[in-house]
């Protein structure tokens, strides 16, 4: 039987082919490869695709985290309250401007961070909130709000996953827009995703924004004048041509991704494994839209399932199976096992499956059938 792949960028790839040809093409010709009218096109094609009235592209969505609290005036001696279960790069961050992160727990049913937990966290050092949209699902940006305006501190998301997403409540908005900057990653496998590494950063407010022009120019507008010391973290006009060819396709990707999000979650109530406690399926916000850049299932014996999946050449991944706070880098911040149970839990339970648009039915039936294998023995103990 044929693999079926966790995701397949060569089936998204081939229609799109002359397209993205052509558009590599004219950056070629033109010889002009860094920065130029083609990011601008693609900043301004972000600000009107989200809403938000100013968008910095950047090298990737790392940098676009660590030049957003730079930024802010983020720095030495500050604290910024976070998730402890995501990418790495939520954390990195704020130890790159040389600020400490304070984690707080996640809401098991979502994965997103936990607004009670956040708000006892916030001390007198604490200088922003960084809010994850883990997976692509907004994380409660009401709670998040309340906490940053009672507190006066600023809030930026992590939507390197949710592009796309957006939250509709008391608060609203695209995915980046609610809070007072917002971080994509164009990373290949995102739902937007570059020929490399890419990032943007969106904001809502012109000084801030025209700082982040600055500091991803070595923290100039003017060549060789240097108001701040900034980076070198340019968004490639490659990278950008690529982009601005994919974007208008992005919302039939995603929609594609929850029709098979929708079909895995009526197979696996059909399959009898939620009855008997084995699988979970990702938990709804009503107030999100998801974009399922990650289809995470919550499961038991997760590891001995893994090993099962592989020999039947069934893509699937973990993330994450190490929380930040254990991550070793950050030993000195004192954190140990126990401090987060939500977290611990979920790094122990996940894992994701094969999700991307292009996957059909009959891959998707291979993935659910794989699971029923693996757990029927047990089912209905
Ligand atoms: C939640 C989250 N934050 C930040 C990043 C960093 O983005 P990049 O890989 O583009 O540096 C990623 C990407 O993997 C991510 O998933």
């Amino acid at each position: 039987m044929k693999p079926v792949p966790l995701l397949d960028l060569k089936a998204q790839f081939a229609p799109l082919r002359e397209e993205i040809r052509d558009a590599i093409d004219r950056i070629v010709d033109s010889q002009r490869f860094i920065l130029g009218q083609v990011v601008e096109d693609l900043e301004a094609d972000v600000c009107r695709y989200t809403g938000s009235p100013h968008a910095v592209g950047c090298a990737s969505g790392t940098d676009a985290l660590i030049l957003a609290l730079a930024g802010l005036g983020v720095g030495d001696g500050d604290e910024v309250v976070t998730s402890p279960f995501s990418f790495f790069s939520t954390a990195s961050c704020a130890y790159k401007v040389g600020a400490r992160p304070v984690f707080a727990d996640i809401d098991p049913q979502t994965f997103n961070l936990d607004p009670e937990s956040v708000a006892t966290k916030i001390g007198p050092k604490t200088r922003a909130l960084i809010p994850v949209h883990l997976f692509g699902q907004c994380a409660d940006m009401d709670a998040v709000a309340g906490l940053a305006r009672d507190r006066s501190l600023p809030v930026v998301e992590d939507a390197a996953q949710a592009l796309g997403a957006a939250w509709s409540s008391a608060e609203s908005g695209h995915a980046g827009t609610i809070g007072d900057l917002g971080c994509y990653s164009f990373f290949p496998t995102k739902n937007l995703g570059a020929f490399g590494d890419a990032g943007m950063i969106v904001a809502r407010d012109a000084e801030v924004a025209e700082r982040l022009m600055q500091l991803r120019v070595h923290g100039g507008r003017q060549m060789y004048e240097h108001k701040w010391v900034g980076w070198n973290s340019r968004l490639d006009a490659l990278q950008a041509a690529v982009l601005r060819v994919k974007l208008p396709r992005l919302d039939s990707w995603s929609a594609g991704r929850k029709a098979n999000a929708e079909r895995y979650d009526l197979w696996f109530a059909e399959s009898g494994l939620i009855e008997s406690g084995d699988v979970k399926t990702p938990w709804r916000d009503e107030r999100s839209s998801h974009i399922y850049n990650q289809y995470t299932l919550r499961v038991t014996r997760r590891d001995a399932l893994r090993e099962h999946l592989a020999k039947r050449e069934i893509g699937h991944s973990v993330y994450y199976p190490v929380p930040l706070h254990l991550q070793p880098c950050f030993g000195e911040l004192g954190y140990s096992a126990g401090d987060f149970p939500n977290a611990e839990a979920a790094a122990q339970e996940v894992v994701s499956l094969p999700i991307y648009p292009e996957l059909d039915e009959s891959m998707q039936r291979r993935v659910v059938d794989a699971l029923v294998e693996f757990y029927r023995p047990l089912a209905g103990r």
